[in-house]
């Protein structure tokens, strides 16, 4: 351990060597290298145990186990991994503004490149449970949230045909305690608004809500559920939350014109009273219910043909978009308070 040189390494020269874009170093610079505990992953055992709580199934636990940095081999990438720790470490519990996707590493750095982040997030499990404890989490609760790690790894994995984590805006928010699985529904702090904004106030703000993929339907108790326990812990953070937005697909009023109104999704959608910031995003159901990726705006007819047609929702997606409509990802805003 004492003889390699990743200590010295500056953040020019891992650029420079891993042809990392402009975005990782903007994140990754400015985190003090001096001071603070360096990384340290957990054994390989303890590592295989973590990963299977975490939700992995079985191909993502052995690729990432396979995929194990090295501090030897890879100075560059461990200067990457443990930037990428005290970054986490540093943001435990806050709220932050803009844009918190990490983007994938590039190809180039392989394997390793592409399994570093779990890695990442692996190493700061014990705070993050640390955080989730104080807090006021259930044990239960605590892990549910960090098996996003699991559903990510293989939602990724299914869609791309790679193993290893793509871009996820998600993990870092999750893995700093700010997102979080309250039984059906998941949540996450957002930053009061600043400005005008035509549901919220200066300085209100809002759980951002997100449905994650199961087999499990949502139903209204589920959601009830999640809703009011979800009210019960925001009281106790410092920010002023006074309801919940949720930018989805599952936010689209034209799925009103194909589904029966008694369906979980507009069910859910009902529950929400205003939307905001509608955007064209026919991706987002072809990649949520059909599990597919395409190029461009538009969805390929090829494409189109191959898609299973055996539920409501699924001819209902089709359909709309083969009569030249589009599919829609929009803001639903619910105040409780
Ligand atoms: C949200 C979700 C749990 C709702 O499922 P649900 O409780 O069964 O929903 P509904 O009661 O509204 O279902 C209405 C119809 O759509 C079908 N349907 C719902 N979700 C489906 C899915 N993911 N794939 C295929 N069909 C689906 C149902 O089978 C039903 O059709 P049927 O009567 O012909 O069987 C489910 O759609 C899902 O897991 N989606 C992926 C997660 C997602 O998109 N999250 C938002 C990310 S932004």
């Amino acid at each position: 351990m004492m003889a390699v040189g990743w200590r010295g390494l500056s953040a020019g020269d891992v650029s420079r060597r891993l042809g990392l874009a402009g975005e990782v170093m903007a994140r990754l610079a400015p985190v003090s290298r001096v001071g603070g505990p360096e990384v340290v992953l957990p054994a390989e055992g303890v590592a295989a145990r973590l990963l299977a709580r975490l939700g992995l199934e079985e191909a993502d636990r052995e690729s990432t186990l396979a995929a194990r940095p090295d501090v030897r081999r890879e100075p560059e990438l461990w200067w990457v991994l443990d930037r990428s720790y005290r970054l986490l470490l540093a943001q435990m519990g806050q709220r932050r503004a803009g844009d918190p996707a990490w983007r994938a590493l590039p190809d180039r750095t392989g394997a390793v490149g592409r399994h570093l982040f779990v890695w990442v997030f692996l190493a700061v499990v014990p705070q993050v449970r640390d955080y989730h404890a104080a807090i006021g989490l259930t044990d239960e609760e605590s892990w549910d949230s960090l098996s996003a790690l699991g559903d990510e790894l293989a939602s990724s994995r299914r869609l791309t045909g790679r193993a290893g984590l793509d871009a996820t805006w998600g993990l870092p928010l999750v893995f700093t305690g700010v997102g979080f699985r309250l039984g059906r529904l998941g949540f996450e702090r957002s930053c009061p608004e600043s400005g005008e904004h035509e549901f919220l106030q200066v300085g209100e703000s809002v759980l951002n809500t997100h449905v994650p993929a199961s087999r499990t339907p949502l139903t209204d108790e589920a959601c009830d559920a999640s809703f009011a326990r979800a009210i019960a812990l925001a009281g106790q953070f410092p920010e002023r939350v006074v309801g919940f937005a949720c930018h989805s697909w599952l936010m689209d009023e034209q799925l009103t014109q194909y589904l029966p109104s008694t369906s979980n999704i507009l069910r859910f959608q009902r529950r929400f009273t205003t939307f905001t910031d509608r955007v064209r995003a026919d991706w987002a159901p072809i990649e949520h219910v059909f599990h597919r990726r395409f190029d461009g705006d538009d969805v390929p007819g090829a494409l189109l043909d191959e898609l299973p047609q055996r539920t409501t929702l699924e001819r209902a997606i089709v359909t709309h978009l083969r009569s030249g409509g589009h599919w829609h990802n929009q803001t639903g805003w619910l105040r409780t308070h």
